[in-house]
């Protein structure tokens, strides 16, 4: 993790891809498919035109103390109107795939069919997808990354188990107009994130956070059956070579003392509660027995039924990855003695939102993570009233995260650790063999700084991910593509402008000028050497 262990990684990685395959250990497969992402709330703006309808996102962004700086996203990149000058900014760099989101309500302003679908908002995503096709570049659409509309919010989101359906007739819809140009589908981007942010730290939309924790698990529940259903309505109209996958993301987890029992106890729990929750339903048909011992009954069950749905659904592993961890138990007298203070890090909160963070982790003492029968069986639920804030994901995972004192860290305060990619990408092909490969769909770092310092700190990042990516290919890692996140600086969520994962710095205050960062030469680099450089 620190940055003389990533150089010696490196220098290994060198030497072991000139072991296996002195010829040409640098050089990719010829159709591995280089892109770069984006996601619609993120970048399109124009949020009132064309008929959209308002996400839960526009909400939540627009509360005051949610986002840092009271940013919202009503402009954003303006890429609804720009979307042609951004096409040839992925163009520019080589990338064979433009990875985007379709947002539910630009489509379906009520986020249902009945309640009338937007010819505009369709015509936007087709023209996009042929815009990209005409440039040589691959459109690989996402139908949903975190922008529930609105409307369906108000009938209990996620959290309703109707919302399976609603999101099918969506998926449908979109397969049945934009099916002849994408070819590369995700159904659902992230689900951890949603739950864990969404539904238990409130630190992004819907911003609830409620004892006595089931509903980050019957969210995450539904996702997974959302997603199942898209995938077998695909499986009846897909074409040749068209695939979908539901979108996981992890971070690598090492324990803190590799021989200390308990810490690797505290990794099996990391892996059980992040990737595996939603990865083992999907390739194995249940959710990890970890989980099922520690969370009983609040986790949902699968009928035969929904277990022969999600298991086997994914044609390829899709997976966003952007850093690795030290894991230990979650001994709070042992890790204060261990670790000074100010390394233990709060993960996955803005600066806003640690204030909050905190009442919900002193609440998270007297919340009582007693099971909930009723609620978990993952029929129609109704949302409790908003109660207590709990942490219970944390308490039921029990395990905490350091990072050693000489780790590089990003903007976003996720240390450097490019080795976590190659262990996560051997883990994922060892336990779960996915059929189709693996696609990184979405990896990258921002840093702070103008773009003369921080550009080049993102390109020595990206050229390390590609040593590191090789060589796990080369030990058995069936990758088929590595798409960078993300094209231009973006509004990222609770930071609002303030970090920066931009090939292309964005200036927000001069008409959303673009200018290319220093990395956009090394990615020229490897997107048309197609080898490590
Ligand atoms: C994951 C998300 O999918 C994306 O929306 C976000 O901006 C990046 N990671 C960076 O945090």
């Amino acid at each position: 993790i620190s940055t003389k262990a990533e150089m010696v990684e490196a220098v290994e990685a060198v030497e072991l891809g000139e072991k296996l395959a002195p010829e040409d250990w640098r050089s990719f497969p010829s159709n591995f498919l280089w892109g770069v992402a984006t996601a619609a709330f993120q970048v399109e703006g124009a949020v009132t035109e064309g008929g959209r309808g308002p996400s839960i996102w526009d909400t939540f962004s627009h509360v005051k103390g949610n986002i840092d700086g009271d940013a919202t996203a009503d402009v954003a990149c303006d890429h609804f109107h720009r979307y042609r000058e951004d096409i040839q900014l992925v163009k520019r760099l080589g990338a064979k795939a433009y990875r985007f989101s379709i947002s539910w309500s630009r489509v379906l302003p009520t986020g249902r069919i009945q309640g009338g679908i937007s010819a505009e908002g369709l015509a936007f995503y087709e023209d996009l997808c042929r815009e990209a096709l005409a440039n040589g570049i691959e459109p690989v659409a996402t139908l949903y990354h975190w922008d529930l509309p609105e409307a369906l919010e108000r009938e209990g989101g996620w959290l309703n188990r109707e919302t399976v359906e609603v999101f099918a007739d969506y998926a449908a819809l979109c397969f049945q107009s934009l099916g002849k140009y994408v070819k590369t589908w995700c159904s659902i981007n992230e689900p951890w994130t949603q739950c864990i942010l969404g539904y238990c730290f409130g630190s992004h939309a819907p911003g609830r956070s409620v004892a006595p924790g089931v509903e980050p698990y019957l969210a995450g529940h539904h996702m997974l059956l959302a997603h199942g259903r898209a995938a077998e309505i695909y499986r009846k109209v897909r074409p040749e070579g068209g695939k979908i996958a539901m979108v996981l993301n992890t971070e690598w987890a090492e324990p803190q003392e590799p021989n200390n029992l308990e810490d690797q106890a505290a990794v099996e729990r990391a892996r059980a509660f992040n990737l595996d929750w939603f990865a083992a339903p999907l390739y194995e048909g249940d959710y990890p027995q970890l989980m099922r011992q520690r969370v009983g009954q609040r986790l949902p069950r699968f009928t035969e039924t929904e277990r022969k749905l999600v298991r086997g659904s994914n044609d390829f592993f899709a997976l966003n990855c952007y850093s690795a961890r030290y894991i230990c138990e979650d001994n709070f007298w042992r890790n204060l003695q261990n670790t000074p203070a100010k390394l233990r890090i709060l993960p996955f909160v803005s600066e806003v939102l640690v204030q909050k963070l905190k009442v919900a982790l002193s609440a998270d003492a007297a919340a009582d993570p007693a099971e909930v029968p009723a609620a978990a069986t993952g029929g129609p639920a109704t949302p409790s009233p908003q109660t207590l804030p709990t942490t219970s994901w944390t308490k039921d995972a029990g395990y905490e995260t350091s990072i050693p004192l000489d780790a590089e860290l990003t903007a976003t305060g996720w240390p450097v650790a490019h080795y976590g990619l190659g262990r996560l990408l051997l883990y994922i092909q060892g336990r779960y063999q996915p059929k189709g490969g693996i696609l990184i769909t979405e990896a990258g770092a921002a840093f702070d700084g103008d773009s003369d310092s921080a550009g080049p700190r993102q390109a020595t990042y990206l050229q390390r991910q590609s040593v590191v990516l090789r060589r796990a290919m080369l030990e058995g890692a069936d990758v088929r593509g590595y798409i960078w996140w993300t094209l231009m600086d973006n509004f990222e969520w609770s930071y609002g402008y303030s970090k920066h994962f931009g090939l292309y710095a964005v200036d927000f205050s001069r008409r959303q000028a673009r200018t290319p960062r220093a990395v956009v030469a090394t990615y020229q680099r490897l997107s048309r050497s197609n080898a490590v450089d």
